[in-house]
């Protein structure tokens, strides 16, 4: 039995896809455990590119691919996805737990005028991907969920609608005004259709999880997002609605903690840092208020983002950079219990001031910790080692010693003060341009 848990260490689009694809052909089932289609992979198969927001990065290896019960699910968005997949001559073997939840439309409404409404408070928006994460989330935990398994019998899906759907109309007409894009009865019809296009997807994923993990199979666990916009952890309000973290696992697919405990769990994390939305970022390099506005952005950030293509795979927006905070990477390894890292993007760097932040400066005092509270999380101001900048690097470098001597410098120092050893290092899209510095336990098996 085995398992491997991938999990971003950074505020998510870390490069998560490159290396889940890597490990998923040594997998047997691989599980997506939260967030929606706000999240988005982007794959280099075959040289061609490919973006899933849901579908678990197994499908690219005609692996058994399951969404576990901490997912919300558009419907609509996984069955364009399956007909992508299949149409690209991928074997689709998708699985969904009846206890998923399902993004409504009035989830995406309220989700854009909830966040219109924080625009004009004090403490402004949080920049939301606008695909109705958060409502779907609130509904779930406030009970009113709809639920995969009421999604595909069409009697208790029209019951759950007529339930929810008043109250839904009464306050988008009566607090914010507008009027819903779709009638109840438009949404009845529309997503009964859904529900029998997906009904073959039903399977229990606890118990597929948990017979895999006792009959010797291996489970790849791949997260969405990072440790920095976690619901609990994160910067909050600033976050996701999810939790990204490795501890969620056992709840959000339905494992026995004592199955899992022994996972090998991965961070991953970019060798800068990117942030969609306004929430705290000690190291950005982008002034002015979100979103972000080019011009005012300080050296080096237009030449990070241009590099390293900073724009969101979901939104198109640019993200915000700024240099590798190592206050908050090894926060977030030590919240996961990450064993290994691996870093992202470094080729990015090539070339440009290199600087990692080692400690903030708060009410004049040198911290080490990020405080729990956004109003401190927003006035903290980074301390910055400044290391020699990173070499440009050859194409295709296949061992740790074959690094120029700064890389090296670098990743050390990222080690020393996080840790744990970065195993993994990514220096270009293509599966060739990784190196693998020392044997993992996800890899022992390869
Ligand atoms: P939501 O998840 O759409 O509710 O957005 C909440 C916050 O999380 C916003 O700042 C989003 O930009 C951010 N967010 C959500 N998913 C991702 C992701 O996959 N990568 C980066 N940021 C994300």
């Amino acid at each position: 039995m085995s398992s491997t848990i991938i999990v971003g260490v950074q505020a998510g689009d870390e490069g998560k896809g490159k290396i889940t694809d890597i490990l998923a052909e040594y997998n047997d089932l691989v599980v997506r455990w939260q967030g929606g289609n706000n999240a988005g992979h982007t794959i280099v198969f075959g040289g061609i590119k490919y973006t899933v927001h849901l579908m678990p990065s197994g499908v690219f290896h005609g692996k058994r691919s399951l969404i576990a019960n901490g997912v919300v699910l558009n419907p609509e968005k996984i069955i364009d996805e399956i007909t992508t997949m299949k149409k690209a001559g991928f074997n689709v073997d998708l699985g969904i737990d009846p206890r998923t939840n399902i993004i409504m439309p009035w989830h995406i409404w309220f989700d854009g005028v909830e966040e219109k409404s924080r625009q004009t408070k004090e403490e402004g928006s949080i920049g939301t991907t606008g695909r109705g994460i958060g409502p779907c989330y609130g509904d779930k935990y406030s009970r009113n969920g709809i639920r995969f398994e009421d999604l595909i019998d069409e009697n208790r899906l029209e019951d759950r609608v007529k339930k929810v759907y008043p109250e839904k109309e009464f306050m988008l007409k009566n607090y914010y005004k507008i009027e819903p894009i779709l009638s109840q009865d438009e949404i009845i019809k529309r997503y009964t259709e859904l529900g029998r296009l997906l009904k073959p997807c039903l399977t229990d994923v606890s118990k597929e999880v948990i017979n895999a993990l006792v009959n010797d199979k291996d489970v790849l666990f791949e997260g969405a997002q990072g440790a920095w916009l976690d619901v609990v952890f994160g910067t909050y309000p600033k976050v996701t609605s999810s939790n990204p973290i490795a501890g969620a696992i056992p709840v959000d697919v339905g494992v026995p903690l004592w199955l899992v405990a022994n996972s090998c769990v991965i961070g991953i994390t970019k060798a800068y840092v990117t942030r969609v939305g306004s929430q705290p970022m000690p190291t950005c390099l982008d002034r002015g208020k979100w979103p972000v506005n080019e011009s005012v952005s300080e050296y080096p950030a237009n030449i990070i983002r241009e590099r390293g293509q900073e724009r969101g795979t979901t939104t198109g927006r640019p993200r915000r950079v700024g240099y590798l905070d190592l206050v908050q990477l090894k926060y977030a390894v030590e919240l996961n219990g990450v064993e290994e890292l691996v870093l992202t993007k470094s080729d990015v760097m090539a070339g440009l001031p290199l600087k990692v932040c080692v400690a903030y400066e708060l009410d004049n005092k040198r911290i080490t910790e990020m405080p729990t509270d956004i109003k401190k999380q927003e006035v903290c101001k980074p301390i910055y080692k400044e290391l020699s900048p990173l070499e440009e690097c050859g194409e295709f470098i296949q061992n740790y010693e074959a690094l120029p001597k700064n890389w090296k410098e670098y990743i050390e120092f990222i080690e020393e003060y996080v840790g744990v050893p970065v195993n993994f290092i990514s220096y270009g899209p293509s599966r060739e341009q990784t190196i693998i510095k020392s044997i993992s336990r996800s890899i022992t098996r390869l």
